[in-house]
């Protein structure tokens, strides 16, 4: 195959996403929208991408520049789609002749199988250019696709520059294409601005190709989804519902049981185990790993995180940046913050919050308990109303609990301090220094009863 390289077009300034992000960068199923032109570009197996970036450069270009083949092209005034390639061809200048594909950056469900076809079938070919077209319900606003008697196709004429009977044509150029490297070197600088927006068309190099009979060929999707771009708020929320529906189809084909996948949001960078069930209103973003045989109750909040198998999430949960090997049981309404590291079989339960903390294997935390900066040993019991106080209004203090510890209800373990293995801190304890190995810890003033005293106090002695 001759070396095909990518141009993916972003320099417009989205205006009707009324937005201080630049379009290309909103997130549409956990991926800016640029990401996934590029990835369908990529997956055709397209190494090298240049993207050409005007509008909010800098944002686009701390989003991708970073990224492996990718190079960002500047057009510092947005002259037209024509003078936007112009702009990209230097970065492409030690390339040897071959095929470019060209791309815009708000077209997120255009497919890897498409990008395909289109670059085999040009490659196939002598033309040249391709352009990949479709038959829309509705064409206006897009250039048409005039052909000549014999369905050559000669020309594409912009909306503002059509006549009625061309306006009349429902074939659209979706804006993609595949070009000779060595005819667009040649020709785009050929284009000129003489039309009604005084821009430079990309779209002319069509007749430039027919005129010099170089030929342009147009492939037609059966599916015209695929071509459509995101300019506003509404068709960023049609997109990203599109690529979930592919992304929760490809899960269950795996072996995922989603109860409802409309109301199931799963971001498409996380990978999930087989006979996992996942129940509706979950939401699982960036790149979480969930292993097989685990169960997520409804409304579950998942970012970033790894977890292991048969770990049970229970309703309303919310995961950030944390690890749970096997058999991990949470919630319902837990939460779960930065840097928890939990063993197998570790148990938190009701309106526990935990931060920065490691717990070994079969400890338990079951009710309404605050653990940040601390470490747990295994087989521990946290009681009911447990608090580490970890911070003393300017630093933070790490709290250590050895193996088989119990820590009885309503204790404050002021950091920092240790509780050896195998003690015991009685209910409503303060701990303020270290308790040793196997010792019990109390803190707790006598209780006193006072017989009789609220019968004189209300006076019916
Ligand atoms: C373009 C095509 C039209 C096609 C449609 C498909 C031209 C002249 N027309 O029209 O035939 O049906 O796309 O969506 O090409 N861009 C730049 N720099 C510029 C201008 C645009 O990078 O100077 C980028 C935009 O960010 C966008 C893409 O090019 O990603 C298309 O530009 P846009 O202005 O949306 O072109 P359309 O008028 O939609
Ligand atoms: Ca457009």
């Amino acid at each position: 195959m001759p070396s095909t390289s990518a141009i993916i077009l972003a320099a417009g300034k989205g205006t009707r996403m009324k937005s201080a992000t630049a379009k290309v960068l909103h997130e549409t199923a956990g991926r800016p929208l640029l990401a996934w032109p590029m990835a369908a570009a990529q997956n055709a197996g397209v190494n090298r991408i240049v993207i050409v970036a005007g509008h909010q450069a800098e944002q686009v270009q701390q989003c991708f520049s970073h990224r492996e083949g990718v190079t960002i092209a500047l057009q510092k005034e947005q002259l037209g789609t024509g003078h936007a390639v112009a702009c990209a061809l230097p970065s492409l200048a030690d390339q040897q002749d071959g095929t470019v594909l060209l791309l815009c950056g708000d077209t997120p469900l255009l497919t890897a199988e498409t990008v395909q076809n289109l670059v085999a079938q040009h490659n196939n070919s002598s033309v040249a250019i391709t352009v990949l077209t479709a038959k829309i319900p509705d064409p206006f606003g897009y250039g048409r696709i005039v052909r000549d008697g014999n369905g050559q196709v000669l020309r594409i004429v912009e909306q503002k520059d059509a006549t009625d009977a061309e306006l009349a044509i429902n074939e659209i150029n979706s804006g993609i294409y595949c070009i000779n490297l060595a005819f667009l070197r040649e020709y785009t600088g050929k284009i000129s601005n003489d039309n009604a927006q005084g821009e430079y068309y990309l779209t002319d190099l069509v007749a430039l190709a027919v005129a010099n009979k170089l030929g342009c060929n147009a492939m037609l999707t059966d599916d015209y989804h695929e071509v459509m771009g995101v300019n506003d708020r509404i068709q960023l929320a049609e997109a990203a519902s599109v690529l979930r529906r592919r992304i929760n189809k490809k899960l269950m084909l795996s072996g995922v049981t989603l109860i409802d996948p409309e109301h199931t949001y799963i971001d498409a960078d996380v990978t999930i185990g087989c006979d996992t069930v996942i129940w509706p209103g979950c939401v699982l973003r960036g790149n979480t790993v969930i292993g097989d045989n685990c169960l997520l109750e409804s409304n579950v909040q998942v970012v970033d995180c790894q977890i292991g198998q048969r770990v049970h999430l229970k309703n309303s949960s919310v995961l950030e940046e944390s690890k749970l090997a096997d058999e991990v049981v949470v919630g319902p309404m837990a939460h779960l913050r930065p840097s928890t590291e939990l063993a197998e079989q570790v148990k938190i339960g009701n309106f526990v919050e935990t931060k920065k903390i490691k717990m070994g294997k079969n400890s338990k935390a079951s009710h309404l308990t605050y653990l940040g900066d601390a470490t747990v040993g295994s087989d521990v019991n946290i009681g009911c109303g447990t608090i580490t106080c970890n911070y003393d209004g300017k630093n933070k203090y790490q709290t250590i609990i050895g193996d088989r510890v119990f820590i009885g209800s309503d204790v404050q373990l002021v950091a920092p301090v240790k509780v050896g293995s195998g003690a015991l801190v009685a209910a409503g304890t303060t701990v303020t220094v270290d308790v040793p190995e196997n010792a019990l810890s109390l803190s707790r003033t006598p209780q006193l009863n006072k017989e009789g005293w609220c019968l004189k106090k209300r006076g019916n002695d």
